[in-house]
């Protein structure tokens, strides 16, 4: 917890503008539509539930009190919550149904949203953190209400509910960025380098993908048709056991690894043979 509700909140708006760096970093391209759809859910989450709820329902209140009109840049900053919240969900509304273009419509809207809400930060910090209008009681009074709001909402627990969602979408930002920079064909390209053969069989032994042009490798041959009996039992009962196994089979290496979903479930297996260098 910060020391004070005013680095409670300017952190807060450093958070949100960490988002908004992330969210201009996404690659604007239909395949960044699920990512798109988590980041904004977070920043809903994290903007309305947390952050404006701390300033509509605790400083905006207690700022009136201390002869802060209420018409004026808190009345504004209210409709601006209110304007941006409808948007977040209107953005993640159509985010769930995607037509084709549609992702084009959206980063444009998102640009709007951005600009809106670094205006929107910018304003309150100029003309509402930094008024000199409370007493040491109310900034105390103040801090002491956040923390209970936190307290009830996310358990004490908050920066590490909001960081660690955040650190996991930026790792698979990240992950879009580099592959947005080259094609299919160029990874493709770079994966036929390898001093190594990759396979890769389905949940069912059949090759779904592989790196040689051998002949001997088609797509869709099962794991036996590929290789030598010993050698595909082997593969198979280490597959099953989700560990990853080295093996040598007539003088060649062979490295096994299942390959697992979100939920830990085998949907492959890895096959990787050295070749000699
Ligand atoms: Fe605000
Ligand atoms: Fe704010």
């Amino acid at each position: 917890m910060t020391s004070s509700w005013r680095d409670s909140l300017i952190s807060d708006h450093h958070f949100i503008s960490h988002v908004l760096d992330i969210i201009a970093k996404t690659p604007s391209q239909q395949s960044s539509i699920n990512r798109l759809k988590e980041i904004l859910s977070l920043l809903l989450e994290f903007t309305d539930k947390y952050h404006n709820i701390k300033e509509e329902n605790y400083l905006f209140p207690l700022l009136v009190e201390r002869g802060i009109p209420q018409s004026g840049a808190i009345h504004n900053m209210i409709m601006e919550h209110e304007a941006e919240r409808e948007l977040l969900i209107k953005m993640i509304a159509s985010l769930e149904s995607p037509t084709p273009g549609s992702s084009q419509v959206i980063f444009k809207k998102i640009d709007e949203y951005i600009a809106s809400r670094k205006s929107h930060m910018l304003q309150e910090e100029k003309q509402l953190f930094s008024r000199k209008t409370f007493t040491a009681k109310d900034d105390e009074k103040l801090q002491h209400a956040f923390e209970q709001f936190v307290t009830k909402l996310y358990n004490k627990n908050v920066n590490a509910h909001f960081h660690n969602k955040l650190a996991e979408i930026e790792r698979n930002v990240t992950q879009a960025v580099l592959y947005g920079k080259i094609s299919g064909e160029t990874l493709e390209k770079i994966i036929k380098q390898f001093p190594y053969i990759i396979f890769y069989f389905d949940r069912n032994y059949q090759l779904s993908y592989t790196n040689t042009t051998d002949e001997k490798f088609q797509l869709g041959k099962s794991i036996q048709e590929c290789f030598p009996k010993d050698l595909s039992q082997r593969i198979t009962t280490s597959g099953e056991t989700q560990n990853s196994e080295i093996i040598q089979h007539v003088k060649q290496t062979y490295f096994i690894r299942s390959v697992l979903n979100d939920f830990n479930e085998p949907m492959g297996y890895l096959v990787i043979r050295q070749n000699s260098f």
